[in-house]
């Protein structure tokens, strides 16, 4: 490590790269890592060569489930390759045994998530690509021109820019609630915003900077008694928290498969109430597989937002996560998760210099850790993390520069990590130690 960082400070690329990670600090990573291995595959014999990254013999430690969640049940990719050996037909589409036993599996899993998030009816929820495409159809669908709606200073950018766009083309009015520097948010705040032209209140669970859990049982209350449309952005606890649709008052609960829900990438959905159902636009028309002497969109559910084939493989996928998650317990997730975090928040609080963002409490947030170090670029820390220690993590914004102005880390960003239920207590000490090391050796 002491040649890795020595060869690199002295390289004018060093500098140069060093300027704007938080422009986009993916790309500087990946220029940063595609140079280093450039150099080691071209200068074989030089510096670099005695300490060529480990990568193959070194254990890896993935932290950055906030992401994705890695890696998955082995269900999950069998149920998929099942899917693409033995069925690989359209649900919905045909009357023979292939197309039904693919209808078979998205009705299934429709239940499965009905009971999982406690849904009045399966045909209240709709299946789309991911998140981002659920808060997309609930807010594109149900604010129109000179409603008012309010959310948070924490949201992720999939709430922030369809609002944003919406305010710029629609005339629609936003207010973004401030969080305090912990990223909390004050119920009060949210009922004094609420003004005769409000129409909905959209909101994270939880922040996937910080980990913040947000007051959502105080602000469904405030929803409901006063009629308000609610949102809620389940990104970051959708398979590790209970998620009550009936209990909160929701409107829309908006879910990703791929995260906490243990499914693959390119699933997820919105469950939607009936009153909801009826006031929202479909963003995209076309074919259901029913109603096809109609040259109207059918009103029906979950037909209405279900245009297209569907990513039955990707359902299959997340049907057999959901099934993991019952087996092993929601309780027993969480209980896993919140044990490790504590463990890593006691680590951090041995370790020189560290700033921790967020709650520090493993009761008030996630198992998502914010940190910067006075005197450390987090963007390479990231880096030697990952590239000595084999320990995964994410630097930068996360999308979510909203939040980074709330808690003061904009515009550098953080170093996040975020446990998931396959981490365990051997990984974290792992990971602090391997802090430590970088953090003597950077500071000392
Ligand atoms: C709070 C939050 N909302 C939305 C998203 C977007 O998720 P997806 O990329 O699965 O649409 C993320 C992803 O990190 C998130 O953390």
């Amino acid at each position: 490590m002491l040649c890795l960082l020595k060869y690199r400070k002295e390289k004018p690329i060093y500098k140069f790269l060093q300027l704007k990670y938080y422009y986009n600090a993916n790309i500087i990573l990946t220029l940063i890592y595609s140079y280093a291995i450039l150099k080691l595959e071209i200068h074989g014999n030089d510096v670099l060569d005695s300490k060529k990254r480990r990568k193959n013999t070194m254990r890896q430690v993935y932290l950055d489930n906030a992401a994705t969640s890695r890696p998955k049940p082995p269900a999950v990719w069998e149920a998929m390759e099942n899917y693409m050996k033995n069925i690989g037909c359209s649900p919905g589409r045909g009357g023979y045994e292939c197309s039904l036993e693919a209808g078979r599996i998205l009705l299934e899993t429709r239940v499965l998530l009905k009971d999982f998030f406690n849904i009045p009816s399966p045909e209240q929820v709709i299946f789309t690509q991911n998140i981002t495409h659920s808060l997309n159809m609930a807010l594109k669908g149900l604010l129109k021109k000179g409603d008012h709606v309010i959310t948070s200073s924490m949201e992720h950018n999939s709430v922030v820019r369809p609002l944003r766009n919406l305010e710029k083309t629609k005339g629609i009015e936003v207010d973004f609630v401030k969080c305090d520097e912990k990223g909390l948010l004050n119920p009060q705040l949210v009922k004094d915003k609420i003004k005769h032209n409000t129409k909905m209140i959209v909101l994270t669970h939880a922040s996937n900077v910080t980990g913040t859990l947000m007051p959502v049982e105080e602000i469904g209350e405030i929803a409901n008694e006063e009629g308000l449309l609610y949102v809620l952005d389940t990104a970051q606890t959708a398979g590790v928290y209970e998620i009550d649709f009936e209990n909160l008052g929701l409107d829309v609960l908006a879910f990703t498969g791929h995260k906490s829900l243990m499914g693959p990438p390119g699933i997820g959905g919105l469950c939607i109430s009936r009153r909801a159902a009826e006031q929202m636009e479909p963003l995209i028309e076309g074919g259901t597989g029913s109603r096809s002497d109609m040259e109207y969109q059918p009103d029906m559910l979950p037909d209405k937002f279900e245009s297209g084939t569907m990513n039955t493989v990707g359902i299959a996928g997340l049907n057999a996560g959901l099934k993991f998650i019952n087996k092993t317990g929601l309780q027993n997730i969480r209980n896993h998760e919140k044990q490790l975090t504590e463990r890593f928040l006691e680590g951090l609080k041995k370790l020189p210099g560290i700033i921790v963002y967020g709650p520090g409490d493993p009761e008030l947030q996630t198992s998502t850790i914010s940190i910067s170090i006075k005197g450390l670029d987090m963007g390479e820390l990231s880096f030697m993390l990952d590239y000595q220690y084999g320990v995964m993590t994410r630097s930068g914004l996360h999308c979510a520069p909203l939040a980074h102005k709330t808690i003061g880390s904009f515009p550098e960003g953080t170093l996040r990590f975020s446990i998931g239920y396959f981490n365990t207590t051997d990984e974290i000490d792992y990971t602090l130690r391997s802090l430590k090391e970088i953090i003597d050796y950077n500071l000392s």
